[in-house]
């Protein structure tokens, strides 16, 4: 098969076309829902149009507060075309354009502790809050004070333990658009937890269907019919409540199993929870590209980060109690939860390439929603909102 970048481009890619279509198609009505068109998944000017509207005009997920629980850590991200840095200084935490003043390498990359950031470039050198502290070599340019110099910062808040950006100025508080959740996320303990570990790859398709795959369960049956289904059967799977950023789908453990088929083996439950919540998972979207998966003993935050209309990072953050992270034996609890979580996660990589590939076809069209998949229908609104 070549690759997606060599195929031929979608004929007619007019982004007008699309967002018409999309603006006409969808129904009111969750009974009559059906897909977006497949062209919203094939188009370069549909993908730039997303970016701008969507990931440059929204809330984006970017990390946890315990990645970075002392003085001068920091992680890095690129969010469409912006290389970021997340760091913890003097003023909380901080999120910062990458990209030197100089000659625009980033100056920093990775993930670790430092006391300032050295371009690797020509060594220009910034304090932890973005500031212009060296500059070697540069008394012979004219009328240049680095001391107005700062890295840009970036808009961000805080929920819950969970830090958020966003380049637009207008958009409305992400702490108050996630109010309905206060109560579920309180439950999980969210803002308390320990990072367990990171976990990055390459997803071949559009950003639209991993969401789209994460949040409903219909495809248990098949595509985890030796993994997930005997557990947790997709027929059992139900979607509730829904607002405007964010929707929910729930995961019932299978009538008569056990306890053990929903925890992890050597991680400590969260405690306060109710017989149903230790037998069920909760399936969160924070829109468009935050996935949170709730266990009773850890929690799982990824954030789809867009490469191209057919490729995207999968950016996954797992997070567990402090009990569970205090353990002697936690590097290999960890270990283990990340080599099995690596088998379910090829098996929608496979499903998801398939799809994409199908969807270039000119003999496809939206397809028929059923209610195992409502949230589909939930992105697909967010969507019409948004463009
Ligand atoms: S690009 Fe950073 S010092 Fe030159
Ligand atoms: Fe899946």
């Amino acid at each position: 098969m070549p690759e997606y970048s060599q195929r031929i481009p979608v004929a007619g890619d007019d982004c007008g076309m699309i967002i018409e279509k999309i603006k006409r198609q969808q129904s009111d009505n969750s009974a009559l829902a059906e897909t977006l068109p497949p062209e919203a998944y094939n188009s370069d000017a549909f993908f730039s149009h997303e970016m701008e509207k969507i990931f440059r005009g929204d809330w984006v997920f970017v990390g946890h507060v315990s990645q970075i629980p002392a003085l001068g850590d920091y992680f890095t991200l690129d969010i469409v075309n912006e290389p970021l840095v997340v760091v913890r200084n003097a003023e909380g935490v901080s999120v910062m354009s990458a990209v030197c003043l100089h000659r625009w390498a980033p100056v920093v990359s990775g993930q670790g502790n430092c006391k300032a950031f050295v371009c690797p470039f020509h060594n220009w050198t910034y304090d932890i809050t973005g500031n212009l502290i060296g500059t070697p070599y540069m008394n012979q340019a004219a009328d240049f004070d680095r001391k107005q110099c700062r890295l840009p910062v970036i808009r961000s808040e805080i929920v819950h333990g969970m830090i958020f950006i966003t380049f637009s100025e207008q958009v409305e508080s992400i702490a108050q658009r996630l109010k309905p959740l206060n109560a579920l996320l309180d439950k999980y303990q969210v803002a308390e937890l320990d990072t367990a570990y990171t976990l990055d790859y390459d997803c071949p398709f559009n950003w639209k269907m991993a969401v789209e795959t994460f949040m409903e369960c219909y495809h248990h049956s098949a595509v985890h019919r030796t993994t997930l289904e005997d557990s947790f059967p997709g027929r059992l799977s139900y979607i509730g409540e829904d607002g405007p950023g964010w929707t929910l789908c729930h995961q019932p453990l299978r009538k008569n199993g056990e306890l053990s088929e929903v925890l992890t083996e050597g991680l400590i439950p969260l405690t306060g929870f109710s017989e149903e919540d230790m037998r069920q998972i909760h399936l969160m979207l924070i829109y468009p590209g935050c996935l949170i998966g709730l266990n009773p003993d850890r929690l799982s935050i990824s954030t789809l980060l867009p490469i191209n209309k057919h490729m995207t990072v999968w950016h996954r953050l797992v997070l567990v109690s402090k009990a569970s992270s205090a353990q002697p034996s936690f590097a290999q609890t960890a270990a283990d939860m990340k080599a099995s979580s690596l088998s379910i996660i090829d098996e929608d990589l496979m499903i998801n390439s398939a799809q994409q590939r199908g969807s270039a076809s000119q003999l496809a069209g939206p397809g028929r929603l059923g209610h195992l998949e409502t949230t589909v229908w939930h992105l697909a609104n967010y969507i019409r909102t948004r463009i």
